[in-house]
């Protein structure tokens, strides 16, 4: 069954080959890689990403796309801990046009869902103590700061101060039944 999680004004889909060279030219934006890092430069590189995605049960990837299809950005659940029931929250809005505009929050919300649909009891994400839009976004999406701790990220930008936000989730469709990697991805999961 393929993924579809609709948001009030997003859409939560697999992110497809066709999406790659968005996120290629997104991640080439500083405003994007100052806070979010940089997981390829190229689209070769990209497709190498995407791929092995694609094979590991602990790494969802998701499209945040408009109603009308168009992709604006993508959310990820990473390392994702299946005895555990928890992963981790990573989400870019790449288009400038549409940050700050409350679809990031609304993105946040429906991975949540999508999360607790597949058997997941707790969400978490690290962020930026100065990234002042994405602490507004995980804050209104039901995020809350557990810690801070100072973390290096890349050489040239020194250390920085993170905090460590949690977001516990509500039971999912049928109470998570369908638990485990092989509920988990985009080709598999249920829609809500
Ligand atoms: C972080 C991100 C996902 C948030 O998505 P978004 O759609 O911009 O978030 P929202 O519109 O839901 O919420 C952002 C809030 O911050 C505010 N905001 C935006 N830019 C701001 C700024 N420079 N300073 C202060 N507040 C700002 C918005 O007005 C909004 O406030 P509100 O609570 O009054 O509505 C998106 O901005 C993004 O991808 N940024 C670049 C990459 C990134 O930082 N990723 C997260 C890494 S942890």
């Amino acid at each position: 069954m393929t993924v579809q999680i609709r948001g009030q004004r997003v859409v939560l889909t697999p992110l497809t080959p066709a999406d790659l060279a968005w996120l290629v030219h997104w991640e080439r934006d500083p405003a994007v890689a100052r806070f979010a890092g940089q997981r390829f430069d190229s689209l070769a590189a990209a497709c190498t990403w995407w791929q092995a995605a694609q094979a590991d049960p602990r790494h969802v990837v998701l499209a945040v796309r408009l109603p009308s299809g168009q992709v604006i950005g993508d959310v990820e659940l990473v390392e994702i801990n299946w005895g555990r029931r928890e992963a981790e929250l990573r989400i870019r809005i790449g288009d400038p046009r549409y940050r700050g505009r409350g679809l990031g929050r609304d993105a946040v919300r429906a991975a949540a869902r999508y999360a607790a649909g597949i058997g997941l009891k707790q969400l978490f994400l690290r962020v930026d103590v100065r990234n002042v839009a994405a602490l507004r976004c995980y804050r209104a999406a039901g995020f809350r700061s557990r810690g801070r701790f100072t973390a290096g990220r890349r050489k040239a930008d020194g250390l920085a101060d993170m905090y460590l936000m949690v977001r516990a989730l509500d039971a999912g469709p049928g109470g998570g039944a369908g638990i485990g990697p092989a509920a988990a991805g985009p080709r598999a999961a249920a829609a809500d």
